[in-house]
């Protein structure tokens, strides 16, 4: 078997991992026991000649010019490192060298910590190094998931000697690139925006961003793809780097000075004490090649998500209707019954109770009060939730079998200072000493790094969902951490965040779990492990819509994304869109649904509800397990399109927008791609149509108004 069909070969001196169109190569230097990488792209077979020792001349050494798998501190590479120790004497330097290793089936789990998974279709490379001054080891642990060209990689450091340290900080993933030209592609954004796609030259020095919330945050999303100038969307090489965490992190992209490009992807703000004896395992980087551009490292990412990430993806993702637009705070048990009854009539299939149905002694009728007391409020709903669960499930949904299913908004980590839960225990929120406690939406952050919070949040939140017939939670987290009371209380808080959502997802296993903070400010491999969709943005806006779902597709499914059709003129952005664009744009994500009041609606937009209805659920199965395709992008088009292909390649949707009129002038044609250029597709049941035809001349639609859209069928015949 040569090395470039056998996944992983090793012999203790070169390690070559290997996917159907990728090769991962590095090896033992033998002078100095440092790990060097050798290539990480296009598949290579077959040995590597030895390339000429770098010319040392000027004043930095050997170890700042070469290509290094694992750089430690201290000794000479100036570069970012990927690990900084401070030792017992209370120094950074380490000298960390390989000893052993060892080729493992499938994918061992990241005790505490989220993680892909997977047996036949994984392979596992363990390298163990020591550092003989310390009696530090350190273990680089890979998986390679040869199918979708994906890399997985995580390091832990053990502590051999009878003294503690303190782990500085630890990458997940390290990349030393050789010299080329490089652009780096990251999603930024803020507040109710998202996901933007920022594309940048790689230049001398440190570029690097992430987040300092404490949790991944709405600023930057702990992903990054490195392309060459010339990659495009469907063409060139790209690698990207996703990383499976929900807090602090940084990425770091250092062209160095001699040309070389390290990329450094971690968790940031460890300070972690590593006691004689322990080991602290960072968290997991996803890396993935493709010479199909950016949607080549797309598609096998959101095919890893959904295959290998996800506990559970559910395939019945109901039509919802949440109340948060259309009523804010302002419901109670009357107005949820109203709310349910003219839902069902459209056809909707559940209904989510958003902000404000809870807090006795601090009500929440504003975001004054209330969070942390998970009890219903009395004056809302007198009956408690049981009964006005019971009445609303008990409703029938319009033109089918099914009656309507209830859902619930929590916010568990947090709590406001006006509340009994504040009032009991001071003590459990993040804080630091004497100073001020920093209130953002009047609220402080509780510390789930304490186990009397992780607790006090599953009973809660448990007693709710034993206590009536609830299928869906909405988990919203509405700030940033501030006072963290400790260097490593953020990665601890973290820690404790995943305990609650791997006890609660797992002691209710049929709830539909939707992540959500402030929108899409917590959208990140870490929470799809528990929560299969995350409502993506707080701006509903269908135009900013494009934006902000074209940006998160990049690195995460359409699957997990949640959009809603909402009133106009929108409420972030004024904007008034049609009833259609705004459905059309809503179900390209895996969770469709409406946030408004339906008698509010104007009687033809609400009679045209339940055909549209009707279109996303048939759009659905589709748009959740297909392949994405970006045929042309917001930030390069007037006409952005998206196809989703089934994964058995029979049955497709086209997505086609305009944002502004073109008034007399040609339209363009619309090119597909990843259809089977032999194969005769129905289009909306036309033809049949050749996939080269289609994919070579395209299709072409006429759209007179802005805002304008059309979604097609094509079926494999
Ligand atoms: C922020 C969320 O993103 C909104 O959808 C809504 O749930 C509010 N919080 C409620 O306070």
């Amino acid at each position: 078997m040569t090395e470039a069909t056998q996944t992983i070969a090793a012999d203790g001196h070169s390690f070559s991992l290997n996917g159907h169109n990728v090769s991962y190569r590095f090896h033992v230097d033998k002078d100095t026991g440092d790990l060097r990488l050798d290539h990480f792209g296009g598949s290579i077979t077959g040995p590597i000649p030895t390339d000429p020792e770098p010319v040392v001349d000027g004043w930095t050494g050997m170890p700042d010019r070469v290509r290094r798998e694992f750089p430690d501190a201290g000794r000479g590479d100036f570069r970012v490192p990927a690990v900084r120790i401070r030792q017992a004497e209370g120094h950074t330097v380490s000298a960390f060298k390989y000893r052993s290793y060892k080729v493992v089936d499938g994918k061992p789990g990241l005790s505490g910590l989220p993680a892909t998974f997977g047996s036949e279709e994984a392979k596992t490379l363990v390298v163990s190094l020591y550092d003989e001054y310390s009696d530090l080891e350190a273990a680089l642990t890979y998986t390679v998931f040869s199918d979708l060209d994906v890399i997985v990689r995580s390091a832990s450091i053990t502590n051999s000697s009878d003294k503690s340290v303190t782990i500085e900080s630890l990458a997940s993933l390290n990349v030393d690139f050789p010299v080329e030209e490089f652009e780096m592609i990251g999603l930024r954004g803020d507040w109710a925006r998202e996901a933007h796609r920022q594309r940048r030259k790689v230049d001398y020095g440190v570029q690097s961003f992430g987040s300092m919330t404490g949790f991944s945050s709405h600023l930057h999303n702990p992903f990054l793809a490195l392309v060459h100038p010339s990659t495009t969307e469907s063409q060139g090489e790209a690698w990207g780097f996703s990383l499976v965490y929900s807090g602090s992190f940084t990425i770091h992209v250092e062209k160095g000075s001699q040309g070389l490009t390290r990329v450094s992807v971690g968790a940031n703000q460890l300070s972690w004490s590593l006691k004689a004896g322990e080991t602290l395992t960072s968290p997991e980087c996803v890396s993935v090649y493709s010479v199909n551009g950016v949607g080549g490292i797309s598609r096998s990412l959101h095919r890893l998500y959904r295959n290998h990430l996800m506990k559970t993806s559910p395939q019945d993702r109901p039509v919802l209707l949440n109340s948060w637009e259309g009523l804010y705070f302002n419901i109670d048990q009357d107005r949820m019954i109203k709310l349910a009854e003219e839902s069902a009539a459209l056809g909707v299939k559940l209904l989510v109770m958003d902000d404000g149905w809870f807090g006795k002694d601090y009500p929440r009728t504003s975001d004054a009060a209330g969070l942390g007391d998970w009890i219903p409020n009395p004056d809302r709903f007198p009956d408690g939730l049981a009964p006005l669960v019971d009445k609303i499930t008990a409703i029938k949904v319009a033109n089918s079998s099914v009656t309507l299913r209830f859902g619930i908004w929590v916010e568990p980590e947090m709590v406001n200072p006006q509340s009994s839960l504040y009032q009991q225990h001071p003590d459990w929120v993040l804080h630091a000493g004497r100073y001020p406690r920093t209130e953002q939406r009047n609220q402080l952050v509780l510390n789930l790094g304490l186990p009397e919070v992780q607790e006090y949040i599953i009973t809660s939140i448990s007693t709710i969902l034993n206590g009536a017939d609830i299928t869906y939670v909405k988990w919203d987290h509405n700030r940033g951490l501030a006072e963290i009371p400790s260097p490593s209380a953020n990665h601890a808080y973290i820690l404790g965040m995943y305990h609650v959502f791997d006890v609660l997802t797992s002691r209710f296993p049929d709830v539909l779990w939707e992540g959500c903070a402030s929108g899409g400010g917590r959208f990140d491999p870490g929470i799809l492990q528990y929560f299969p969709q995350v409502w993506t943005s707080d701006d509903s806006d269908a135009v900013e819509r494009i934006f902000i779902q074209f940006g998160t597709s990049i690195a995460y499914p359409a699957s997990s994304m949640a959009g809603h059709i909402s009133s106009v003129p929108n409420h972030q952005t004024g904007r008034t869109t049609p009833l259609t664009f705004r459905a059309h744009i809503a179900m390209m994500c895996g969770s469709f649904g409406l946030e408004l009041v339906p008698s509010e609606m104007k009687d033809d937009e609400k009679k045209a509800i339940p055909g549209l209805i009707a279109l996303a659920e048939r759009v659905n199965p589709i748009v959740l397990n297909g392949d994405m395709w970006r045929l042309s992008l917001p930030e390069e088009s007037n006409w952005p399109a998206a196809l989703f292909i089934s994964e058995d390649g029979n049955e497709a949707v086209l997505f086609f927008f305009q944002l502004s009129p073109l008034v007399n002038h040609a339209m363009p044609r619309v090119k597909l791609q990843g259809l089977d250029g032999q194969a005769m597709y129905r289009v909306d049941g036309q033809g049949p149509f050749s996939g080269s035809m289609l994919m070579n001349l395209g299709l072409q639609y006429s759209f007179t108004t802005d805002y304008a859209s059309k979604v097609v069928f094509l079926e494999r015949v």
